[in-house]
């Protein structure tokens, strides 16, 4: 019976509890998964916690109401939970691509006390991979990342589990849903600030947009692409970046006149024995693979040597759509 607290109760962190509510038997009948949720430590929306196992359905119905979580348990914090009770920390805080804060101090925290961690933050990403990495080695348990690529569209997995032994050679794609639904809509006609209203009210935006609007988004998934696909340990400012907010709606209906499509690309690739990192905005043609990927879907081509290229088209992002990342490294935590 895994004992798992989660840290962050916004968009992923609910559609995570959404889905373990909604398919505990299943879980236990086809994959022998068991859990409790022992406890939830967000700053907003409060931080309780009960050893037998927290009642998920009171915790959705009062985040549905948008009320607060006290009374629904005993009132902890993440320390109580490192306590012997949690066995997994799931780390779904908003990410701060500045300093890391407050996950990266929580993910540090959680693997020093013995727990494994999975986490859609991007931040602890960017700014200290390799090194909690060799934490949660030294540790003997694991830090696993699916969503921070392409939500539950498995990039990761893709990568390192279904095509081992290939060698990947590059690796491209539309990795931010946010840009890739404002490009949508406005090639649609809407404007550029209902676009992203759009956008952040379905759950893909940032909390801070400008992360996805100018480009560091896809900038820190690139960085993860030279980490995680060709095993170069790039910084986010090794990534060539530039956002979407330069371009005008002109910009995009000339690309259409030409009979081509704007998409923020994110490119890793070698190069000379170096590994380079883009991400550009980039007209493709209209029978280009990718041109035909619009709203937040993402997708990725990897260039392989056994199967020259593979392609995987799915969601970049959503509520749902990342709490099943967060399941399926929960998944492969109990199969291991
Ligand atoms: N803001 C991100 C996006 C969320 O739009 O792709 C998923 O990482």
């Amino acid at each position: 019976m895994w004992k798992i607290g989660l840290i962050g109760c916004g968009n992923v962190g609910l559609g995570l509890l959404r889905i373990l509510e909604a398919k505990k038997e299943s879980l236990r009948e086809r994959y022998g998964f068991t859990f409790t949720v022992t406890g939830v430590v967000d700053p907003f929306r409060g931080s309780v916690g009960n050893e037998e196992g927290l009642d998920l359905k009171a915790l959705l119905e009062a985040a549905d109401a948008k009320a607060s979580l006290d009374g629904l348990g005993e009132a902890i914090d993440l320390d109580w939970l490192l306590q012997g009770r949690a066995d997994v920390i799931v780390e779904a805080t908003p990410t701060n691509l500045h300093d890391g804060m407050p996950g990266l101090g929580h993910i540090r925290r959680a693997l020093e006390a013995g727990c494994h961690v999975v986490s859609t933050n991007k931040g602890p990403v960017s700014l200290a991979l390799p090194e909690l990495e060799a934490l949660a080695r030294s540790k003997g348990v694991q830090y696993r990342i699916e969503g921070v690529l392409l939500s539950g569209t498995p990039a990761i997995n893709l990568a390192q589990e279904a095509l081992a032994g290939c060698d990947i050679l590059s690796v491209q794609g539309i990795v931010n849903g946010t840009t890739n639904f404002i490009l949508t809509r406005m090639e649609e006609g809407a404007d550029y600030q209902a676009a992203l209203s759009e956008a952040q009210e379905l759950g893909y935006a940032e909390t801070d947009p400008t992360a996805d609007v100018e480009g560091w988004d896809a900038a820190v998934k690139a960085q993860v692409m030279a980490n995680v696909f060709l095993g170069e340990a790039l910084t986010v400012s090794d990534v060539d970046r530039q956002g979407i907010t330069h371009l005008k709606p002109a910009d995009i209906e000339a690309a259409r006149s030409r009979g081509r499509r704007v998409k923020l690309i994110a490119k890793v690739e070698r190069s000379g024995g170096a590994v380079r990192a883009t991400v550009t905005p980039t007209e493709l043609p209209l029978d280009h693979p990718l041109a035909g990927v619009s709203g937040a879907v993402n997708a990725l081509t990897y260039e392989t040597d056994h199967l020259g290229e593979v392609t995987i088209i799915g969601p970049g992002a959503g509520r749902v759509e990342t709490g099943q990342a967060l399941l399926v490294d929960l998944l492969a935590l109990n199969r291991h």
